[in-house]
């Protein structure tokens, strides 16, 4: 006897007057309502900026090349034997990647921080290596000595075509000031090199000195200097280097700035303040199309970040200030922009330590910013929780390439932070995702930005 099922559930149901609609009906309209709202903001979005959207693979084979995902399967090597009676003491925890990365003494010391032996540059690379990056490995200049510009940015300087790297020059001894201060190096100075692929670099030298007597210079080398970036001003003519300038404890958190008729130097070195009266750590400046430029900092305790117009001469900041990305502790912040939209790339507040790094988007400069999670793409989880185990510092735009930008980090060595290491990857606006994208009422909020990993890579040709 066929038996009713109570619990089935009718597949049916009545709606406006007793007509009958199906289920499919229903949901075939509501995907064709969504389908309509999704092409309609998607016209919206960028017809507004002329531009073309662009989710998905690239059709680009140039740009398909930079796209590819790579993993990596790095074997962590077994636990070192300990004494029955210490293992009894404190059981042992399994060890992660980032446990070796931090261990000075560990076994893959050499795939973090590869040795002399395995160094690129145009002394010592055979014609079929040359030009190619190798992330995190010793990055010699055209002189062969290893780069030191360290938490930096690159100026494109239209005068000469020339691209300048300026950055922490850390060539000295690291050491602690007192045991619970991050490891340090006494200011060098602002190293500068220039290239004109941006792979081969030529030493400039030291572009802005430490102050070796005066005790009481924001650039007394027993003070810090990081972060050094320049941007061209227009309307006066002069290269402007903005930077981060604290005391040993990070309790002065300011910004300095010094200026230059030529991109090569020396800077003149004029003050430091904290803009707005807030505290600044970490910090950027950002040049737009329009040659308004944004200073860009981390405050109240690295809980938020700022972002301010400077004035036309790019000396100073304006009064108008807006607080961005609020409560979610983000530092080491690198701008962008493509088709209108603006980008950053920031890192977690750790320290020295390797952390996730976000991207977040933003139709207007000022704000408000998205949030849209992790960029990285490839190696392997622990690769990709860490930013390939470097922090960004800054996003060149790759010129001719729409939408490709080379993404600027650094693999910081607190034992030796002069031997810190480059990683230098594949950012594409647009380009194929390893995880879903962000939704927004079920469409994708903003074009995913992926930086892909690669054991090595180059710049397409041309
Ligand atoms: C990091 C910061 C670096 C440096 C370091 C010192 O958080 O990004 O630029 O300040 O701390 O520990």
């Amino acid at each position: 006897m066929r038996m009713r099922n109570k619990y089935r559930k009718p597949t049916s149901f009545n709606y406006i007057a007793g007509s009958r609609c199906s289920l499919s009906t229903v949901v075939w309209s509501l995907v064709g309502f969504l389908l309509f709202l999704h092409l309609y903001s998607l016209v919206s979005h960028y017809g507004a900026k002329g531009g073309v959207a662009q989710f998905g693979t690239s059709h680009n084979p140039v740009i398909r090349e930079l796209e590819e995902v790579e993993h990596e399967n790095i074997q962590i090597p077994p636990p070192r034997k300990r004494s029955p009676r210490a293992a009894k003491r404190r059981p042992q925890k399994p060890t992660t990647l980032i446990d070796e990365f931090l261990d000075e003494s560990s076994q893959l010391r050499h795939i973090f921080f590869p040795g002399m032996k395995t160094a690129i540059g145009p002394t010592n690379s055979d014609s079929n290596d040359s030009s190619y990056y190798y992330p995190g490995r010793i990055w010699l200049d055209t002189d062969g000595n290893p780069i030191q510009a360290h938490g930096g940015g690159i100026l494109y300087d239209e005068k000469s075509r020339t691209y300048y790297w300026y950055g922490e020059y850390k060539d000295g001894p690291t050491f602690h000031v007192h045991k619970k201060a991050a490891a340090r190096v006494d200011i060098i100075g602002v190293g500068c090199y220039s290239s004109k692929d941006l792979w081969s670099w030529k030493n400039e030298g030291i572009v802005l000195a430490a102050e070796e007597t005066n005790e009481t210079h924001d650039l007394h080398k027993s003070n810090v200097l990081e972060r050094p970036k320049v941007i061209y001003n227009g309307y006066t003519g002069k290269y402007v280097m903005w930077m981060h300038i604290d005391d040993v404890n990070y309790t002065k958190a300011g910004v300095g700035v010094a200026v230059s008729d030529y991109p090569t130097g020396p800077f003149d070195y004029l003050y430091s303040k904290r803009p707005h009266g807030c505290e600044s750590r970490d910090m950027t400046v950002f040049k737009d199309d329009d040659g308004m430029a944004y200073l860009i900092y981390s405050s109240e305790d690295n809980s938020e970040l700022h972002i301010g117009p400077l004035t036309k001469d790019y000396l100073d900041v304006t009064h108008d200030v807006r607080k961005i990305l609020v409560g979610q502790h983000r530092e080491a912040p690198a701008l962008f922009k493509h088709e209108g939209t603006y980008y950053m790339i920031t890192s977690g507040c750790t320290g020295w330590a390797p952390n996730e790094a976000l991207a977040h988007a933003a139709e207007l400069v000022m704000g408000p910013w998205e949030t849209m999670g992790n960029p990285c793409v490839g190696g392997n989880k622990m690769f990709r929780l860490t930013t390939f185990f470097a922090q960004s510092t800054f996003v060149i735009p790759l010129p001719g390439l729409p939408g490709s930008f080379i993404f600027m980090a650094d693999r910081w060595n607190p034992a030796d932070l002069r031997d810190s290491r480059y990683v230098w990857l594949p950012l594409i606006v647009g380009g194929p995702a390893d995880r879903p994208l962000d939704y927004n009422f079920g469409f994708p909020a903003w074009p995913r930005v992926s930086i892909y990993w690669h054991k090595k890579w180059r710049l397409p040709s041309g």
